[in-house]
């Protein structure tokens, strides 16, 4: 099989790596890609996730037998759409079924609708309203911007003040764009986070093992709102009680519900947990795989990625016996210095080749490029993700954070905590 991987950071570099441990891939491509994922796969850093007509031109030239599209903007935007009208074997998503990332207020009707547990809500499109809700809101408060903000737009709130300026920074002056058309206003939760993400073929959902991400840029999950900054597989916190319930009345139930919706959904499906003290509830709903959730969660897969693909495009997910290892793994980003905000880049990486036949340790790239002297230096905010298994989750940690060591560049910037709610249990 030739294969197309759409997207350019470390998710994608872990579903490459995956792809490539398939028997049945002989050819791997990306678009962009980044120099990691390019010591795998044949890339073209000149293509963007956002120009269809140019990745349906290359897919046809390289007589791909199947995409893979990765990345929330082109789902949200229909490019699965614009691949299948082409005539490909498209893994991931329509546009009708991605609106469940890329509408909060979609997502938020969508639950009320169906019983799904999640945060009380309401929605606003005009800021005076939304502004007078606010006079007699219990504070904290949680203000997000309906629409794809990548990871940014969503605002926890102390007081009322801090809310009016929320309402004014996503509704007036538009700092996520569109996005602020609308947004939606929540009940704050308190509790343990947990990501699971879930193989689905548009009626049976395959939840896989779970992970847990750290979001803020700083160490003690301070700083700001970050696309995460690193994470650990399997959850302790996530019981078989909790995982009872959760398939029982959020996953199943937000299939069937999407599907009565006319919107079947086909791809991976992120739900964002909290364990409150009443139970799980949905934070949110991703459409696709969590970065760098797919970095711990999918070196830990037993099954082909190529099989569970195919089963959830022909609708046969029943018949997939989804397994993953009885281990545990951690990965950590390295950052630049200044993300998520500003922050330079161009600077050369070295140390990778430390990686080289080491079992059990990856150095996934999400944000690298070639230079014009063939150097790999860094091109973006989050620019790799060091990420190790073990037998236990402390052995998965301490190996991680031996692994940041061995490789480097200027302007470097990593948390020192992550995993560190392991110790806890
Ligand atoms: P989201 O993009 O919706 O997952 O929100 C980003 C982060 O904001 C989440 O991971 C939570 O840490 C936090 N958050 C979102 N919604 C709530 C809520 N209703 N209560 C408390 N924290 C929240
Ligand atoms: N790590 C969270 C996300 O991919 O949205």
């Amino acid at each position: 099989m030739k294969v197309l991987i759409v997207g350019g950071g470390g998710r994608e570099h872990a579903i490459a790596v995956s792809m490539k441990k398939s028997s049945r891939v002989d050819q791997l491509y990306c678009v962009p890609g980044n120099a990691g994922i390019a010591q795998i796969a044949e890339c073209d850093p000149a293509i963007g996730v956002m120009e269809f007509d140019r990745i349906v031109a290359y897919a046809r030239e390289k007589a791909v037998d199947l995409v893979f599209v990765a990345p929330d903007d082109p789902l949200v935007g229909g490019l699965v759409d614009v691949l299948l009208e082409a005539g490909f074997r498209v893994f991931g998503p329509d546009r009708k079924a991605a609106i469940l990332e890329g509408s909060k207020a979609f997502s938020k009707d969508l639950m009320k609708k169906y019983h799904i547990p999640t945060a009380a809500y309401e929605t606003f499109e005009d800021p005076e309203k939304a502004l007078a809700y606010l006079e007699q809101a219990p504070m904290p408060i949680v203000l997000k911007a309906d629409g794809l903000a990548l990871g940014k737009g969503v605002l926890i709130c102390n007081t009322l003040e801090e809310a009016k300026a929320g309402v004014k920074e996503i509704m007036q002056d538009k700092h996520f764009g569109s996005a602020g058309n609308r947004m939606v206003i929540e009940e704050f939760m308190t509790g343990r986070e947990v990501s699971v993400l879930a193989f689905v073929d548009g009626k049976t959902v395959k939840p896989m093992t779970s992970a847990q991400d750290h979001k803020r840029a700083k160490d003690g999950d301070q700083g700001l709102n970050t696309g995460g900054m690193g994470n650990f597989s399997p959850s302790p916190f996530y019981t078989q009680e909790v995982d009872a319930f959760c398939r029982k009345y959020i996953y199943q139930p937000t299939v069937d519900a999407m599907a009565a919706e006319g919107r079947a959904f086909k791809g991976v499906i992120f739900f964002g947990l909290m364990l409150t003290g009443e139970g799980p509830k949905v934070l949110e709903y991703n459409a696709r795989f969590g970065d760098p959730e797919a970095q711990v969660v999918l070196c830990r897969m037993k099954n082909d990625i190529c099989d569970v693909v195919d089963a959830c495009i022909d609708g046969t997910l029943d018949q997939v016996d989804l397994q993953f290892e009885d281990n545990a793994a951690v990965c950590v980003v390295l950052a630049s210095e200044g993300y998520p905000v500003a922050y330079e880049k161009g600077f050369e990486i070295t140390g990778l080749e430390h990686f080289e036949g080491k079992e059990d340790y990856y150095c996934f790239h999400a944000g690298s490029r070639l230079d014009d002297q063939g150097r790999i230096v860094t091109n973006g905010g989050r620019v790799l993700g060091i990420t190790a298994k073990g037998n236990t989750l402390k052995e998965a940690r301490t190996k991680a954070y031996e692994a940041t060591g061995w490789v480097s560049f200027a302007n470097q910037y990593m948390r020192h905590d992550i995993g560190k709610a392991i110790d806890e249990v």
